[in-house]
């Protein structure tokens, strides 16, 4: 048979495969997510996120050792409190488990470690919603202060970065105009501008112990019906003032991920999120799949769907087994 186009010859060998490959996995380009509880709580591992743990204030910086040495170096941080009330009284205590650990990870390792802290309101509130509540609804405004309040104290405690995930509208120019009137002139701002309301999150509540009380996140987050939206989205976290977008989840979105590519005049983040980390470990301890190669094809669709970076719970297991040694 004679044929001119035979598209195998360029799948014929691994050396071969790895020259034409579009992507290659780059660790530098993940970010590692951490749940930082109180001061002389257990270290615990979330049930719903084998290999994940909640880590108290007193002894992260520790066990972040053998993580730093294996070459994670850039992270994002959420709070795990035991006070929660109807005005998210501790997001900005200078001592809460985030801000703690963020002033003891600066202190000892400077500009070594990139800290990014998360900023919503859900892990304090004794709600468990992303906004303060007023007559049963989220009230957008007064949650405002609130978060400008937290972002303010992250930075004051020395994080890096900023990860607003609370859709409140308007979030990143109130924070951005709080960090420019307190003199923060360089904290980054990634802020999550296409965050989806997802079954996908699910684990994730359970290791921060935020789900809502009553209702869902649904007025404020996303509806993943919707593409266009996030056009907007992006649209006015540019013009707040955002340094770095992110599209969350990132599995079930790649299509977003991509339009933010073609879109965004800033680099894209995706956050493949607790559920989808979840899944790739079920499957893979049910003998339903091989745990690096689903996880390396799951992260490899995330950057050629066109992200820039990836926050990821897989990433200590990539680096601990040596997966993308070859
Ligand atoms: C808090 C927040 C959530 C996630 C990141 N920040 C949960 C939610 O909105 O319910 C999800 C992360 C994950 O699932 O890994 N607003
Ligand atoms: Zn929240």
């Amino acid at each position: 048979m004679k044929m001119l186009n035979r598209p195998r010859r360029l799948r014929r060998n691994k050396l071969i495969r790895d020259l034409v490959a579009e992507v290659k996995l780059d660790p530098g380009k993940m970010i590692q997510p951490y749940f930082i509880s109180e001061k002389g709580t257990n270290r615990m591992e979330i049930g719903s996120m084998p290999g994940i743990y909640r880590d108290p204030e007193d002894k992260f910086v520790e066990s972040f050792k053998a993580d730093f040495d294996l070459g994670i170096d850039k992270i994002m941080l959420f709070g795990v409190v035991t006070s929660k009330d109807s005005r998210a009284s501790r997001v900005d205590d200078k001592d809460n488990p985030v801000n703690s650990v963020s002033r003891q990870l600066k202190e000892q390792y400077g500009d070594e470690v990139f800290v990014a802290a998360d900023i919503c309101l859900c892990e304090y509130t004794d709600s468990g919603h992303c906004g303060l509540i007023k007559d049963n609804k989220i009230d957008n405004d007064a949650t405002l202060d609130r978060l400008a309040d937290m972002a303010l104290a992250s930075v004051k405690s020395g994080a890096d970065c900023l990860g607003p995930s609370d859709m409140m509208d308007g979030r990143i120019g109130h924070i951005r105009a709080k960090l420019e009137e307190h003199g923060y002139k360089d904290s980054i701002i990634m802020a999550y501008t296409a965050k989806y309301a997802s079954s996908y999150y699910g684990p994730f509540r359970d290791a921060a112990a935020s789900a809502p009380k009553f209702g869902d996140r649904k007025s404020y987050q996303m509806d993943y019906r919707n593409q266009r939206e996030a056009i907007r989205e992006l649209e006015f976290d540019i013009a707040e003032g955002a340094d770095i977008v992110m599209v969350k989840p990132a599995l079930a979105y790649l299509d977003i991920i991509s339009l933010f590519k073609e879109n965004s005049p800033v680099p894209v983040a995706a956050y493949n999120v607790s559920g989808e980390y979840t899944m790739a470990k079920l499957m893979a301890r049910e003998g339903m799949a091989v745990e690096k190669d689903l996880v390396l094809e799951n992260l490899s669709a995330i950057f050629r769907a066109g992200a820039d970076m990836a926050l990821t719970y897989h990433l200590r297991d990539i680096l601990k087994n040596g997966w993308l040694n070859g």
